[in-house]
Parts: C-alpha cells; structure tokens; sequence
C-alpha cells in the first residue's frame, strides 16, 4: 500500500512520474503539473505557440543518434529521413556523422537544399521516377538502393556519360519480424525489394555487371518497423550473408556493403522496452561475422537506417481538450488534433499514452478514449488512456513519443492547417516549422471557378 493510496488527497501534490523510455531524457517536473523538456516549460510553449503542438527536444535527436553512432562504431549508420525531416534536422544528422536516407523527390530537395553531402546520402523507393533518378544522379547521389529490375534499365540508360554509380539491390530476405502487416517489408508478397525465389536478383546483378557504369555495392533488405528483438536481424544477416556469397560464387564478384535497415523499436507506452541498441549492434555484428566464416566470404562492411529509434522519443505533441463527452460505456475527450497530425493509431492501431499538463489533480484515474476533431469515427487518438476523471474543457495533454512519423506524415484533412514543430534544447526553444495559416490552404488553388 502506497502512502498515496492510503491518504487520496496527497494524489493532488504528488506529479506522475515520468516513465523510462517514453519521455526525452532531459523531461522533469516544474511546478503545478508543468513538464520541462530541453530545459523549456511546457506550459511556456503553450503560452508562446499554442496548444496541438509538436515539441522536438534537439539534445535527445542528437544524443540517440550518437548512441547509433557508438553501438555500430564499425559500421556506416544512415538516418531515415522519413521519420522527421527539415532542414535542421539534416544538420543535426550531419553534426553526428551519420549518413541520410531518402525515398523521394522530396526528401532529396530538402537535404540538397540543407547542403547534406551528397555523397552520404541513399535514395531509395519502389516506384522512383526517371526525373528523380536525373537528378539525383549528376548530382552525386552516394547510393541507389535498386527495388525492381525495370528501375535497372532506367538506370543503365541515365547512367551513361555519368561517373560510377553505386548501386545496392533490396532484396526480400523472407524473414518476419512480427510487426504490424503494414509495415512488414522483410516477407515475399509485399511491394519491396528483388524476390530471392524467382531469379530475378541474378538478372539485376547480371544487367549491373553488364554496365560499364554501374557499381553493385552490395545488399539492402528491410524488415519492418517497431521490431522489438534482436532475432530478425539475425536471421535476416544469416540469409543475406549466404545469398552474397551464392552471389559471388556465381558471378565471381564480392560485394562489399551490407545493409540491414531499420525497424528498431520504441516505446510509446508506460510499461514498453525499446530494442536495446547497443546489444543489438553486438548481436548483428556477430552473425553477421559467423555467417561469413561459415560461407568462407570477407565480411562486407555493414549499414543500418534507424528513423523511428533516433527521431521518435524526441518528440512530444500538446492538445487541448475540447469536450468530453459519454458514448456507449465509458467516456471520450476529444482535443484539438487527431488524423491529421497523427495517422498512426487509423494506419496501425498504434498505442499511444497521454498525461494531464498544467495541473495537477488528486482525482481517481478512469479509462477514457482520446479522439481527434475530424470527421471520421476512426478518428481516435488514444483508444484506452488513464486520465484523471476530472478531465474537463480547457485541458492541456501531452503525448510522448511522437518524434517520428508525425510531422512528416500529417495531412490537412478537413482543410486542417497543420500543426508546427517547436525545437527546444538547452532552455533555448526554436521554431523549425511554424504553424501552417488558413489562408495557405488554398494557395495552391488556381482560380475560384
Ligand atoms: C528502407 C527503409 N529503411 C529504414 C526505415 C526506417 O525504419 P524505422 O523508422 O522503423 O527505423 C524504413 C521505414 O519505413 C524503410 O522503409
């Protein structure tokens, strides 16, 4: 029995605590139910930038990419654009000495537009344009990550009159890491990467061999995301080690790079462990290892693309509650976001969790559902959130762990100007990407008729 439970009142004067892993490391409690993260006040963020909000602490980016950077100190760590991108944050992918990957035209923009050596960057996609492929090229692109044989011809037709172009094949290793059907993409049957069955990896490496100008590199596989072990990595390492060395007794070629992807998990519930990433690294690097002693081949240099697991527990987003309200059994808050600037939970039914901002309140816990503001009953935030049952209007939330797959997969569904992204770090805060206007929303229209 807790002193809390024994004496209810003292509920109000004592903060939740903060849970390990959810929250960035420099999250601790101010006064009256305030958080301080970066060494900036929630509760100022608020006042400054209003509420439906994403806060990215900058140290923690940084400090999770440097814990890549030390667990894989012998390997090339490539960030995953796609989790979060601006400007700024190229700089601080840049400022760990990490390299970057991109999927699309856009991504491409925004890191030539931060001046990311091109040389470190990789661009992936399974359905890259040719106008894409024309630029990136000339311009130096580090790696092509290639996703079918028809993106080979395209590429062997740009590539003349170009210098060497490094050239990895994704392949499908078959191997599930249990995560959601969504995001596996290590499994035949999904849209990504050469097949292993079918013959087609020996036609794409016979179609770079045949090009003067083309440079196979090695073999890219991703297996997914949030994946909460070290095991698939392992065994996707054991498969693919024995294809490159199939690869080179056929085709007398030693490819030397290795890349395994992302997918590291994270947590975004109380109780949640996210994949240790130092002990994974050790895992990875010694089957790896032992996969080319058994098949007698060098061991290539070996890469990994983390997004989620640098970017995610960065970041925090602030709500407001807006109404609360009964249907069927329990209650429901709904806040002023949703969907809109967080797809995941209607994408994959992910798990999120919320604390009260602002105050603090001696009130029994009840379960409620967080829903969004738009216009689709999908729409729920948070499905099952322990919430004070005084939750009322006027509330401040804050939901940890949104660092990644947030900002940069928001909409404006329901014509909803999307949410900015504040930077704090070292008590300092800084406006990355302001609040999207109303009149911006329909900037790109042309003409009222
Ligand atoms: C090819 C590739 N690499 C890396 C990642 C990053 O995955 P995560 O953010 O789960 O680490 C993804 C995510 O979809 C991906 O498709």
């Amino acid at each position: 029995m807790t002193l809390e439970k024994l004496l209810p009142s003292l509920r109000s004067s004592l903060p939740h605590p903060i849970e390990p892993w959810l929250w960035p490391a420099s999250t601790h409690h101010l006064p009256a139910g305030d958080l301080s993260v970066g060494g900036v006040s929630l509760m100022r963020i608020v006042a400054e930038h209003g509420s439906g909000t994403q806060v990215i602490d900058i140290g923690e980016f940084r400090a999770r990419a440097d814990e890549f950077r030390h667990a894989f100190y012998d390997a090339d760590v490539s960030y995953a654009s796609k989790a979060l991108l601006t400007q700024a944050v190229c700089r601080w992918v840049e400022d760990a000495g990490l390299r970057l990957d991109v999927c699309s035209a856009g991504e491409l923009f925004v890191a030539r537009r931060a001046n990311f050596p091109m040389d470190r960057i990789s661009l992936h996609g399974n359905a890259k344009s040719t106008d894409l492929l024309r630029t990136a090229m000339p311009a130096g692109i580090g790696r092509i990550i290639v996703d079918s044989v028809d993106e080979l011809d395209q590429l062997a037709e740009l590539a003349f009159g170009q210098g060497r172009q490094k050239i990895m094949l994704r392949v499908i290793p078959g191997v599930d890491a249990g995560t959601h059907p969504a995001i596996a993409t290590g499994i035949e049957g999904q849209k990504f990467g050469l097949s292993l069955l079918d013959g087609s990896v020996d036609r794409a490496v016979t179609k770079i061999l045949n090009h003067p100008q083309l440079e196979l590199s090695g073999l890219h596989c991703h297996l997914g995301s949030q994946i909460s072990n070290a095991e698939p990595f392992v065994r996707a390492a054991g498969t693919m080690v024995a294809e490159m060395a199939r690869i080179q007794s056929r085709f007398g070629v030693t490819l030397p790079e290795l890349d395994l992807g992302g997918g590291f998990s994270i947590a975004y519930r109380g109780g949640e462990v996210p994949l240790s990433i130092s002990e994974t690294a050790a895992d990875i690097r010694h089957a790896v290892r032992n996969a080319c002693d058994r098949h007698m081949i060098r061991p290539p240099r070996l890469a990994v693309e983390p997004g989620r697991s640098i970017a995610g527990p960065a970041g925090i987003t602030i709500y407001q509650v807006v109404t609360v309200k009964h249907s069927g059994d329990r209650r429901w808050v709904m806040v002023n976001g949703g969907m809109a600037d967080n797809p995941r939970p209607c994408l994959y039914g992910a798990g999120y969790t919320a604390r009260l901002l602002g105050r603090l309140s001696g009130a029994n816990e009840e379960h409620l559902t967080i829903a969004g503001q738009h216009c689709e009953s999908g729409d729920v935030l948070i499905a099952d959130a322990l919430l004070p049952e005084d939750i009322h209007p006027g509330d401040l939330l804050v939901v940890p762990a949104t660092g990644a797959y947030h900002h940069s997969m928001a909409s404006n569904y329901n014509m909803t100007p999307r949410q900015p992204l504040i930077g704090v770090e070292n008590g300092t805060v800084r406006t990355l990407v302001r609040r999207e206007t109303m009149s911006e929303l329909t900037r790109r229209e042309v003409g009222d008729r």
